[in-house]
């Protein structure tokens, strides 16, 4: 077990002596926890495989799942990836720092377990002082998938990655909860048309603004699981985002949605099983469960967004055996809410009405 240090820092003005403490921690080869704007990252040397191939084992990561490789000035995409396409520069000005991470061909500066094995590299700058101090201070790109063990559902706090875990890294800084609380999207620019990986904290409709042809990759928007060659990105095809509890998306129209809700929650009590509801503030009120929360407005998928991961989180803690989830809309964040709600299920989803 490895004595896990938290560095408590401001979000905005982080305590710059304690983020040297961590960067020398990245430069010795050791493993840190961080806050961006969408989820925490689990960060190593990039340019270290030994340090990236701890990195896999502290979080139990399949080796072929390659993390996003975080930069803090745009010249570094230049020494990590080739053949970047005009549109790159564009995307780069307007959205970074964001949460939008961009796929383009590997160069061979970069240790191939940083990209477990593939021919391309993703790369994003976030926006958050602490994260880019961070870099700063390293000295060097850092490689960090989200701070969460494989399989469940990312950290939007230090707590989240304090409890998965405390003992497997050397540290994390504090800078409290997260903003946005899904992962960036991740456009793959090494393909013609652009395609859309993993919907995120970029929303589609923002991202036609300047890529109009930008395609969603099938597994995107599909209601059931994808045969392994059909994946591009090696996530598409691991279990994520799971509580203990088996999870059940009802999909369709609200009113049917609620009467589904309601039908399923009285077979699982007919059988004894303590139910939890994942509702919303127009609708939570309507449910008679063991437990019911609320993801926040319809109205604000935004918010339901930055709730998502630690409610789904807390229903571990209420030791409920079925979760039943409603479905929210995919406009903007709404798709990558879905996204990791069909994730979350293994594709267990119920159409009402
Ligand atoms: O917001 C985020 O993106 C967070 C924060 C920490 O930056 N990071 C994150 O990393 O979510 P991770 O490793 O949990 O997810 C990275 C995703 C995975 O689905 C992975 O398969 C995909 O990006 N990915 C990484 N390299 C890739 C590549 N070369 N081609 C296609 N997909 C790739
Ligand atoms: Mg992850």
């Amino acid at each position: 077990m490895k004595q896990t240090v938290v560095l408590k820092v401001d979000s905005q003005q982080p305590d710059i002596e304690k983020v040297r403490v961590a960067a020398n921690i990245i430069r010795e080869g050791g493993l840190v926890a961080f806050p961006t704007e969408t989820v925490y990252g689990l960060g190593a040397d990039a340019l270290n495989s030994k340090a990236v191939t701890a990195l896999f084992e502290a979080k139990k990561r399949p080796i072929d799942n390659p993390p996003i490789v975080h930069v803090e000035n745009i010249s570094d995409v230049y020494r990590l990836a080739e053949q970047i396409p005009p549109k790159a520069d564009q995307l780069m000005k307007e959205f970074w720092p964001g949460p939008l991470t961009l796929v383009f061909k590997r160069s061979e500066t970069v240790p191939d377990v940083t990209v477990a094995g593939l021919d391309t590299i993703a790369v994003r700058m976030p926006q958050h002082a602490v994260a880019l101090a961070l870099i700063r201070e390293s000295r060097g790109p850092i490689a960090a998938p989200s701070a969460n063990l494989a399989g469940k559902p990312s950290p939007t706090s230090a707590e989240h990655v304090f409890n998965d875990l405390n003992g497997r890294i050397d540290a994390i800084l504090n800078g409290g909860p997260t903003r946005i609380g899904v992962e960036s999207t991740v456009l793959d620019l090494s393909v013609e048309p652009a395609m859309v990986l993993r919907p995120g904290g970029t929303s589609l409709e923002t991202l036609k603004m300047i890529l109009s042809d930008v395609k969603l990759h099938p597994f995107v928007v599909t209601e059931k699981e994808l045969a392994i060659e059909n994946t591009r990105s090696p996530g598409m095809k691991h279990r994520h985002y799971a509580p203990k509890a088996p999870v059940i998306v009802v999909e369709g129209m609200i009113t049917a949605v609620m009467a589904t809700v309601k039908l399923l929650i009285a077979n699982y009590w007919l059988q004894d099983k303590r139910v939890g509801v994942l509702a919303t503030a127009e609708t939570a009120w309507a449910y008679e469960a063991d437990v019911v929360k609320s993801l926040g407005s319809r109205r604000n998928v935004d918010a339901i967004a930055a709730n998502l991961f630690r409610l789904l989180r807390e229903f571990d803690e209420e030791k409920v055996d079925i979760i039943i989830t409603e479905s929210v809309p995919t406009e903007g964040l709404g798709l990558a809410v879905m996204n990791r709600l069909r994730k979350a299920s293994g594709y267990n989803i119920v159409k009402a009405g």
